[in-house]
Parts: structure tokens; C-alpha cells; sequence
């Protein structure tokens, strides 16, 4: 298995948004501000991961980000993982861990100190990043904003 950028059309809801979040979603990319990355194997994806570096105040509401939450990102220089997800047959077998390694990674690299994560109150993901090493920062009743310090 490789964890690498997708390449044109390896994420069906990004190739199915519309054009003009297709161009933003191009715009941050190139200037490394949003950072796709699939898990693939033989030709397949097994599993995706976005993450921004730095949320732009702009996209905050766009990508669930309550206001206290974002302030908290700001504050923590911290980049915000979204979109995680792992084909159902596939999961159990590592392929979140590696995605979300190859995440830290690069938020580390690119200057972060801490990598981020939305979880809703009800999300089984929440024993996932706890067993990763991430904690609860901050919640209501609709999200939690849960971190792994870098
Ligand atoms: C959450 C998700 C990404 C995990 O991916 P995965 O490939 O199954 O996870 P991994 O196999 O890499 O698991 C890594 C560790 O977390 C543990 N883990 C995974 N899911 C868990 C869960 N629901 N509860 C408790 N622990 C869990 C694993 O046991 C493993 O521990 P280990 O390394 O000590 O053995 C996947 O279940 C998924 O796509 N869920 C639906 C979408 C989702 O909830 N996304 C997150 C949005 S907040």
C-alpha cells in the first residue's frame, strides 16, 4: 500500500463539486495550504484524508468549523484534518494510522504544531484518535475539536 496525492478524478466528490470549488481546492493545493493524500493499493483507493495547514477564515464555516474552534486553531497554530475515511472492507488493517501519519508529517513540516480533528458527539472515530494520541481540546453540543500535539 502507498500513501500519496491523489491524482485527477481518485476522489469522485472532489472530480463532483462544483467548478468553482474544484478551482479553490486547486488554488490551496498549489500553494500547499490544503494538503490530499489516498491510501492506494494495486490501483485502488482504499481510503482519503484532507487536511489544511491553516484554515482560512473564509472556509471556516465550509469545513465545520465553529468560531470558538477556530480561534483555538489559530491560537494552537494548528492544521485541521477533514474528510478521513476508509473504505468499509478495508478498515481494522491500519490504513487511518497512515493516513493520518502521513498527515502529521507534513502539517510538521510545514510548520504546525498541532494536528486537529472535528468529531461529532455520536462518531465512533473518537476511539481512533484517542488510541493515535489525540485529545479532546474543546466541543459543544454539535462537534468535538479533538488534537495530537506534533
Ligand atoms: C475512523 C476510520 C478512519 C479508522 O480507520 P481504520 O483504517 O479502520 O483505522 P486503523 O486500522 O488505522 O486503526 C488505528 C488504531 O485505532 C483503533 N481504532 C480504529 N477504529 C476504532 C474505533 N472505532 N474505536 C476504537 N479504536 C479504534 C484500531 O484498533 C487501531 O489501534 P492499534 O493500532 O492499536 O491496533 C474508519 O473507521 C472510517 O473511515 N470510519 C468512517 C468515517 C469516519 O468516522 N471518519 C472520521 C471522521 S471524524
Amino acid at each position: 500500500m502507498e500513501i500519496a496525492a491523489p491524482e485527477d478524478g481518485e476522489l469522485p466528490g472532489l472530480a463532483a463539486a462544483p467548478a468553482e470549488r474544484r478551482r479553490r481546492a486547486r488554488e490551496l493545493i498549489e500553494c500547499g495550504a490544503l494538503v490530499l493524500r489516498v491510501a492506494r493499493r494495486d490501483g485502488r483507493v482504499l481510503g482519503a484524508c484532507s487536511m489544511y495547514v491553516e484554515v482560512p477564515a473564509g472556509l471556516a464555516n465550509e469545513v465545520g468549523c465553529a468560531p470558538a474552534s477556530w480561534r483555538w486553531l489559530q491560537a494552537a497554530h494548528a492544521a485541521l484534518l477533514t474528510n478521513l475515511e476508509v473504505a468499509p472492507p478495508w478498515r481494522g488493517r491500519g490504513i487511518g494510522r497512515a493516513l493520518v501519519s502521513a498527515l502529521a508529517v507534513a502539517a510538521a513540516a510545514a510548520g504546525a504544531r498541532e494536528l486537529a480533528a472535528r468529531v461529532t458527539t455520536d462518531a465512533p472515530a473518537r476511539g481512533f484518535y484517542s488510541r493515535l494520541g489525540f485529545r479532546r481540546r474543546l466541543g459543544d453540543a454539535a462537534a468535538e475539536l479533538w488534537s495530537l500535539p506534533l
